[in-house]
């Protein structure tokens, strides 16, 4: 992959950036607005991982093309140096965050995440291939293509105000 942006991201704020430039990226490449959201989540959920598990990591964004299919694409990595996911399978499952499963119980002080992070990637990309081993860090690279025919989404229909119940708080002005 040509890699024509990489950043170093070392703090959680700097997920909503890198979600940014992704999904600017991906319109750039034609992908539907769809595609460029979900890309921008997978980029922020990723990059979460990386600052909190890892505490921080190499992003970078590639455009692909497929000669045999003619597809064109958006490839986005993201690599650390930290201690690799224990348990990946585990890892990928909804409700699973730093090894333990997630309860209603679970104390406020051990919820450093939902656990839904991995398994909304693998749900949203259409290719995600992971490289990670215990104390040498870990690199994945999820891969959305273009879909070809696929229309652009609808406007987002707007609420009509005037049929809205005026705004009940003291003082306050219907919208
Ligand atoms: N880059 C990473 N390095 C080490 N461990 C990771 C990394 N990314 C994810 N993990 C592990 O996988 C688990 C699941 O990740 P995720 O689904 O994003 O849930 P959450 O971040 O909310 O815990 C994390 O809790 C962590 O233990
Ligand atoms: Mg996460």
């Amino acid at each position: 992959m040509t890699a024509p942006w990489r950043a170093a991201v070392r703090t959680l704020e700097e997920r909503f950036w890198v979600a940014g430039v992704a999904a600017n990226f991906a319109r750039a490449l034609g992908l539907d607005p769809s595609g460029q959201q979900a890309l921008g989540i997978v980029a922020a959920e990723l990059t979460s991982n990386a600052v909190k598990y890892a505490g921080g990591g190499t992003a970078s964004l590639g455009a692909l093309e497929d000669p045999a299919s003619a597809r064109r694409g958006v490839a986005f990595e993201i690599e650390d140096e930290g201690p690799g996911i224990a348990a990946l399978e585990q890892a990928w499952r909804d409700g699973v965050s730093e090894g333990r499963e997630l309860t209603p119980d679970t104390p406020r002080a051990e919820r450093r995440g939902l656990g839904l992070g991995l398994g909304a990637v693998l749900r949203l990309a259409d290719e995600v291939v992971v490289s990670t081993g215990r104390g040498c860090g870990t690199k994945i690279r999820v891969v959305f293509w273009v879909k070809e025919g696929a229309r652009p989404s609808p406007e987002a229909k707007a609420g009509d105000a005037a049929h809205r119940p005026p705004c009940s708080l003291p003082g306050g002005e219907p919208l």
